[in-house]
């Protein structure tokens, strides 16, 4: 009878024990683990290492993931016949008032580009975004997927913003090419 509670006792003791260690282990090892963090992090940080270096911004970035990157696309090819492409975009990389006002304002209309038909139409997001935002964004846009245009600052934007106060119509493209 002794020697049975003596087993019993020891064999739970080596139970808890071992199932204390097992936790203990399972804690340890998920804690110290740097495997599983690491290579996400490192990602992130590659990816804005690029965006900076390639004269783009993060929050510019941001924002165009955010709202613009739904139809023109992650990588600014847009969907042919659809969505055009802003990468090599001329209206985009022209002077800064034409990309500002198709934001703030919109742009519809039968264009053509790359030999592919759109007549689509872009809402005016003039009432969402800030000038800071869409001067970040289209600073952004400018700069990536093989574009080269300068920065749009937000001190352009408020000036498009407050000349094209109270319209409500979306652009066209004769209107666009007309200077401000
Ligand atoms: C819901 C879809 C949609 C979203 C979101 C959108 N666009 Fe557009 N965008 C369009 C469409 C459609 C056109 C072409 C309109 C047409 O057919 O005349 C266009 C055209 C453009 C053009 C002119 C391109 C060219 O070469 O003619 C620019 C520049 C542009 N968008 C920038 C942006 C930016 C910057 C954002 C984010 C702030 C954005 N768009 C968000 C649908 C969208």
């Amino acid at each position: 009878m002794r020697s049975r509670t003596l087993w019993i006792g020891s064999a739970t003791l080596a139970f808890l024990l071992l199932a204390g260690c097992n936790i203990r282990g399972f804690f340890v090892r998920y804690e110290d683990e740097p495997v599983f963090h690491g290579p996400a992090q490192e990602q992130t940080q590659t990816q804005t290492a690029e965006a900076t270096a390639g004269g783009a911004n993060e929050k510019g970035a941001g924002v165009y993931a955010r709202i613009c990157a739904s139809c023109h696309q992650p990588n600014g090819q847009g969907i042919p016949g659809v969505y055009p492409p802003l990468a090599g975009s001329e209206l985009l990389q022209g002077d800064p008032s034409i990309p500002i006002r198709i934001v703030l304002h919109g742009f519809q209309g039968r264009i053509e580009r790359g030999g592919k038909v759109y007549n689509g139409v872009m809402a005016a997001w003039g009432g969402v975004l800030s000038d800071e935002d869409i001067a970040a964004v289209l600073t952004y846009a400018r700069s990536s997927w093989g574009n080269s245009a300068p920065e749009v600052t937000p001190e352009q934007v408020r000036e498009v913003r407050q000349k094209t106060q109270g319209r409500s119509r979306a652009y066209t493209e004769a209107e666009l090419k007309q200077p401000l």
